[in-house]
């Protein structure tokens, strides 16, 4: 009888999942790879960001033969312009008239301070503007394909975050790059998270982010002269694999539909930081972050 149980929920997920059209970005390595392949094990239709092309097209070769989903297209692009940023928004509306998932997944930690092109540091570009202006250039998409959702994933890190709103894209007084703008970034994007699920309340569209652990990936090997400790102790972190499941439960399970403005950690809502919860900050975050990516208000 148990058995039964579970073999119809493993078939239900399937089932919630198959054939819907799920957007990932950085899905050539580490949890968004994994992301990629369960997914597609679903039979779900995905559209993989990626940077490098070579790399896409490995990925690609490799899910499909791991998964006999052959229902897997590419859009390359780096993230870190938003001119990019608008053009995978673009490229993707213009073959795909619906979006069911968004997983922004792409990240990075960096060591030195550097400006993007905007004149964003960074780590506050890759992992808060990035999928700040691609979901807002997606939003009517998305609500035109409701029930969707919007996954977000940002990390642990976020609590000891701290933003200065009167120059968030560059904040010259917290201007140390590494762990400071990494968390910082995150927690940004647990504010958009929280913003955007109370914006979309009653559309159809979900809004969640996660936590997906402590994943052995080549995230952590960009971080300065920690980087031999992390090798280290990167033999206690969890496989990619099992990184990706938070990820994968949020796009696919039909147990999370409905659910929003949650953070997830091992497939459960977690409280995050207080300050997260701050919806003053997430307020003027969102306005700042409308000016800063040139998004008209109404836009949003
Ligand atoms: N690993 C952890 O312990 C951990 C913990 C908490 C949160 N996270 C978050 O999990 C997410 C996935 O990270 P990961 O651990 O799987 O690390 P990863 O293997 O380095 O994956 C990061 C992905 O983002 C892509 N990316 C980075 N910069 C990009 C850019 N400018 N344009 C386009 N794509 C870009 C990378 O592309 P390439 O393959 O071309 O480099 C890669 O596919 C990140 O948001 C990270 O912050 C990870």
């Amino acid at each position: 009888m148990f058995y039964h149980a579970k073999w119809d929920f493993s078939i239900a997920l399937e089932q919630a999942i198959k054939e819907k059209i799920v957007l990932i970005t950085g899905a050539s390595s580490g949890i968004g790879l994994e992301t990629v392949l369960g997914l597609a094990k679903m039979r779900a239709s995905l559209i993989l960001v990626v940077r490098d092309k070579e790399k896409g097209e490995v990925t690609k070769e490799k899910i499909v033969r791991a998964t006999r989903n052959k229902s897997i297209e590419l859009i390359i692009a780096d993230l870190l312009p938003q001119r990019e940023v608008r053009r995978v928004a673009a490229e993707f509306q213009a073959s795909h008239p619906r979006l069911d998932v968004l997983i922004n997944n792409a990240g990075a930690s960096f060591t030195n301070y550097a400006e993007t092109e905007d004149g964003i540091e960074r780590t506050m570009a890759i992992n808060y503007f990035t999928p700040f202006l691609l979901t807002n250039l997606l939003l009517d998409t998305l609500k035109g394909s409701a029930p969707s959702r919007v996954i977000n994933v940002t990390s642990s890190e976020h609590k000891d975050g701290q933003l200065n709103l009167n120059n968030v894209g560059r904040d010259p007084r917290m201007g140390r790059v590494g762990a400071d703008a990494y968390r910082r970034s995150k927690l940004a994007l647990i504010l958009f998270t929280y913003d955007l699920a109370r914006r979309l309340q009653g559309t159809g569209v979900t809004a969640n982010c996660l936590h997906p652990g402590a994943v052995r990936t080549k995230i952590w090997y960009n971080s300065g002269a920690f980087t031999p400790l992390f090798r280290f102790f990167s033999i206690f972190m969890l496989s990619a694999q099992k990184g990706a499941e938070t990820s994968i439960y949020l796009a696919s399970s039909p147990e999370v539909e409905g659910v929003s403005g949650k953070y997830f950690v091992k497939k459960t809502p977690k409280r995050s930081s207080e300050a997260s919860y701050n919806e003053d900050m997430a307020k003027k975050l969102w306005d700042e972050s409308l000016r800063i990516t040139g998004l008209a208000p109404e836009a949003s």
